[in-house]
């Protein structure tokens, strides 16, 4: 059992979701004693944003890479090699400015490779990657889910579906920012979540 474990907040590990996500790995850990967390802290090592170079490596062909653009490559399938090696991913994704985190959208923008992730088929998109789940837990200082306001929600299962995994659970976490009552309840109403989820 391998967790991949990715946290997304700019207050790391006293961000609300990375306490989830460390709340949801306690969870998996219990049941699974001998399983090994890969923790990717997009926060203390973030991923570069893309640019013109990064992608410029990601479409130039193997064999015609400079030594940095090998290097970008190299960057990007570890990243893809550390979901393939993962039986459960657990995600913590909080909503900043009505998005998810840019540190979270650099993670994707490095995993969404055509040809390697996903391809494209006569039918459509395919996803590469073999499915498993995947365990999200969303902290909001407002009230979104459920509603057309919530944008990252089915952005976050688009991105997965793409690659090919579609077992995507959310736990959210709302209205943290609307008193410490409420959010203490929030919180609480999550972490009874992920318990009962596993
Ligand atoms: C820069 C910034 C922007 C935010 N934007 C939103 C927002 O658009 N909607 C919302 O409901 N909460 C917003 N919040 C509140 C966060 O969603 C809330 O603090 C949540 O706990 C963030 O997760 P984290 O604690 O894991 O970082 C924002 C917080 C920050 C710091």
């Amino acid at each position: 059992m391998n967790i991949l474990v990715i946290k997304s907040s700019v207050f790391g590990d006293n961000g609300n979701s990375s306490a989830l996500v460390n709340a949801q790995v306690d969870a998996l850990k219990a049941e699974h004693p001998q399983a090994t967390v890969v923790v990717r802290d997009l926060s203390t090592d973030p991923i570069p944003h893309l640019d013109g170079e990064r992608v410029g490596a990601f479409f130039t062909p193997a064999e015609q890479r400079s030594v940095e653009q090998q290097a970008v490559d190299a960057f990007s399938l570890a990243l893809i090699d550390e979901i393939k090696a993962a039986d459960h991913i657990v995600l913590g994704l909080p909503m900043y400015n009505f998005g998810i985190p840019s540190q979270l959208k650099s993670w994707i923008d490095h995993v969404a490779r055509a040809g390697i992730s996903f391809r494209y088929t006569e039918h459509g998109p395919q996803g590469l990657l073999e499915n498993k789940p995947v365990t999200v837990l969303a902290a909001r200082g407002g009230i979104y889910a459920g509603t057309n306001n919530d944008t990252v929600t089915p952005y976050i299962k688009l991105f997965f579906g793409f690659i090919g995994i579609t077992e995507v659970e959310f736990i959210f976490a709302e209205g943290l920012n609307m008193g410490d009552d409420v959010k203490e309840k929030a919180l609480d109403a999550a972490l009874s979540e992920l318990q009962a989820s596993d």
